[in-house]
């Protein structure tokens, strides 16, 4: 039997994870680390990223305070890698914030602040390192983190649905627009479902959290406990960053860690087909 190598796509190359201080972000530090990446933690949570970075102590890593939905400082984090590492090889946007509510009960503040982290981090990422991957002539892949909620809809988590289905259309854009032209630049989009993290903290999220901004209706405060106690008992993050460095081997672009919530997925789909086929017929 002939056994053919596979070269190691991930060995010395350079990652950046947006996130890195806690949750999912972490768990894929935990993983790059052993796969012996050089890998670049940016988060607005300082503390975090100390703990994260002594998790990893025996890997290359640079960590930077940063608020990603501020392009600014954003760029101002490009000059310390690029002093360190030069390049990044692999780009992970994962940062984001839940917000629950039906959407007219949402302030505008709480909007912007949703969109601009969850969405508008994505959109720098890209605007600042996708370039220099093309340049560079060598294998490198970009994972963006949505959500099943990027992909199913249910009542009053209107804020983080949206911008869930954000990233998988601005991903899967990403993806159409790379595949041929630029074909060593993989895309990946990450959607997992219910992952044992912090997400529903919130203490650095920059949201109005006062009750009198925050949708009181009965299925918002229903679903969000709903949500708690799943993410509570949720995968393990360390779980998930296996999942995610195998599909990316495999060059893949869906990143599915729940498939059981395929199925509202299918339902989902199976109303927008079957209304369109009644519309024919
Ligand atoms: N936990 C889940 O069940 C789950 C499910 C689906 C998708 N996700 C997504 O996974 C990603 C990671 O979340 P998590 O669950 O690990 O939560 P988490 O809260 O444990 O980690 C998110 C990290 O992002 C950081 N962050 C938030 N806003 C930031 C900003 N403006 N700038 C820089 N860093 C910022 C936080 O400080 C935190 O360290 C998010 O995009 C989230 O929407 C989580």
């Amino acid at each position: 039997m002939v056994v053919i190598l596979q070269p190691n796509i991930f060995k010395n190359k350079t990652i950046l994870i947006t996130g890195a201080a806690s949750g999912i972000g972490r768990g894929l530090a935990i993983h790059a680390a052993s796969e012996k990446m050089n890998i670049i933690l940016i988060d607005i949570d300082e503390e975090g990223l100390k703990e994260t970075q002594s998790l990893i102590h025996n890997s290359s890593s640079l960590a930077l305070k940063c608020d990603v939905s501020n392009f600014k400082e954003l760029s101002q984090c490009k000059e310390q890698i690029i002093e360190q590492y030069g390049r990044v090889h692999f780009l992970f946007n994962n940062a984001g914030i839940f917000l629950e509510g039906r959407s007219w009960k949402i302030n505008n503040q709480n909007w912007k602040r949703i969109i601009d982290v969850n969405v508008m981090s994505i959109v720098y990422g890209l605007n600042l390192f996708v370039d220099e991957m093309i340049a560079s002539n060598e294998r490198c892949h970009i994972v963006n983190t949505s959500s099943m909620a990027g992909l199913i809809v249910g009542p009053a988590f209107s804020p983080y649905t949206a911008t869930k289905h954000a990233v998988v259309g601005l991903t899967r854009s990403l993806y159409e627009d790379l595949k041929n032209e630029y074909p060593k630049i993989g895309v990946s989009v990450l959607c997992p479902g219910l992952v044992k993290t912090n997400i529903m903290k919130r203490d650095k999220s920059g949201l109005n959290l006062d009750n009198f901004a925050i949708d009181q209706h009965e299925t918002a405060t229903l679903n969000k406990e709903w949500l708690g106690e799943g993410v509570k008992n949720g995968m393990d993050p360390i779980d998930l960053a296996k999942i995610v460095f195998d599909k990316i081997n495999k060059n893949e672009f869906w990143i599915l860690t729940h498939p059981e919530f395929l199925e509202v997925y299918k339902e989902y789909s199976n109303e927008l087909i079957l209304s369109e086929t009644a519309t024919l017929n």
